[in-house]
C-alpha cells in the first residue's frame, strides 16, 4: 500500500489521480490533497479527504508526493521533500532547465521519477522513434504535431519536445539549436537537420502526438492519442510504487516500465 500527497488535487491531472487512487484501495491511499492557497476547494473536501494549501502540514502523511500543478509550485515543494526525505512523482511541464538542474542535484537526495508523460502509449512511441530514426537516417525530414485542450498553459507541449529530443539525441544532435516551433516567412525552407514543432489546441483534446517522416517517395507517422487522463493516472502511479522502493536517484517512465 502506498500512501500518496497529491498535489493540484483539484485539477485535471488531480482529479483522476484521486479517482484511481479510490478504484484501488488495496494498492493506494491517499495521505494529502494540496492546492494552491487561492483554490476555492481547500478547507473542502474531495472523495472525503480534507484539501490543504500547506505541504508543511502533513509530510509523515504520505509515502510519495505525486505533483501535476505548476513549474513554480512543484519546485516550492520538491525544496520541503527534499528536506523531509520523501520520494516524488513528478508530472508539471513547463519546467527550465534552470529546475531541471535543480530537480538532478536534489535527486542525489530524495529518489525522484520525472516524465513529461506518464502513459505507456507514448513511452512505447519513444523507444519505436529511436528504432525508426536510425533506420530512416537523413532521408526522411522530420516534424512534430501535437494537440491539446483549449486550458493547456505551456506550448509546445513537455511531450512533444521530450519526443524532438529523443529523435535529436539518436541522430547524435544536440536537442538546442535544432528544434523549429512554428513556420512562416518566404524564405523559409526547412534545413535537414531540424524538427518542426506545431502545437494545436483546440476544445477538450486531451493530448495527441504524431510524428511524421517525410522522404521524397513516402511518408510514415507514429501517433499516440491520449483519450483519457486515466491513462496518465494509472502511469504516474505505477511511477510512485516503484519510487517508494528507491533511496535516491532520477529516473524516467522508461525505467519505470522496464523498457
Ligand atoms: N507528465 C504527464 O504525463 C502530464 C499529463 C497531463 C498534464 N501534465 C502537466 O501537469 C500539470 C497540471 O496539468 P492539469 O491539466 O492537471 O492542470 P490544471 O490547471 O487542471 O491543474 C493544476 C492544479 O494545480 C494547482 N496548483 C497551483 N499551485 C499550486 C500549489 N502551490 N500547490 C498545489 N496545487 C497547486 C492549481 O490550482 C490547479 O488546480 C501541467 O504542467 C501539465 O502540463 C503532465
Amino acid at each position: 500500500m502506498v500512501r500518496l500527497g497529491i498535489s493540484g488535487a483539484a485539477g485535471r491531472m488531480g482529479q483522476a489521480l484521486i479517482n484511481v487512487v479510490l478504484q484501488n484501495p488495496q494498492e493506494y491511499a491517499i495521505g494529502m490533497l494540496l492546492e494552491a492557497k487561492a483554490n476555492s476547494m481547500v478547507g473542502m473536501s474531495i472523495g472525503g479527504f480534507a484539501v490543504v494549501d500547506d505541504i508543511k502540514a502533513g509530510t509523515d502523511n504520505f509515502d510519495v508526493f505525486v505533483d501535476f500543478s505548476t513549474p513554480i509550485a512543484t519546485m516550492n515543494h520538491l525544496k520541503e521533500l527534499e528536506f523531509a526525505g520523501k520520494p516524488v512523482v513528478i508530472g508539471t511541464t513547463g519546467l527550465d532547465q534552470n529546475d531541471v538542474f535543480e530537480i538532478e542535484t536534489m535527486a542525489k537526495k530524495i529518489p525522484i521519477v520525472m516524465s513529461s508523460n506518464y502513459s505507456v502509449g507514448i513511452n512505447v512511441m519513444w523507444k519505436l522513434l529511436r528504432e525508426a530514426t536510425k533506420i530512416l537516417k537523413d532521408d526522411y525530414d522530420i516534424d512534430i504535431v501535437e494537440s491539446h485542450h483549449r486550458m493547456k498553459k505551456d506550448a509546445p507541449s513537455g511531450t512533444a519536445l521530450t519526443t524532438a529530443e529523443v529523435i535529436l539525441k539518436t541522430k547524435g544532435l544536440e536537442p538546442k539549436g535544432h528544434m523549429v516551433f512554428g513556420r512562416e516567412g518566404k524564405e523559409n525552407k526547412r534545413d535537414r537537420d531540424e524538427i518542426g514543432v506545431f502545437a494545436v489546441r483546440a476544445g477538450g483534446i486531451v493530448g495527441e502526438h504524431t510524428v511524421i517522416f517525410g522522404s521524397m517517395g513516402d511518408k510514415l507517422e507514429i501517433s499516440h492519442t491520449a483519450f483519457s487522463r486515466d491513462t496518465l493516472a494509472i502511469g504516474a502511479l505505477k511511477a510512485a510504487k516503484f519510487v517508494a522502493g528507491k533511496k535516491t536517484g532520477l529516473y524516467n517512465m522508461e525505467q519505470v516500465l522496464g523498457l
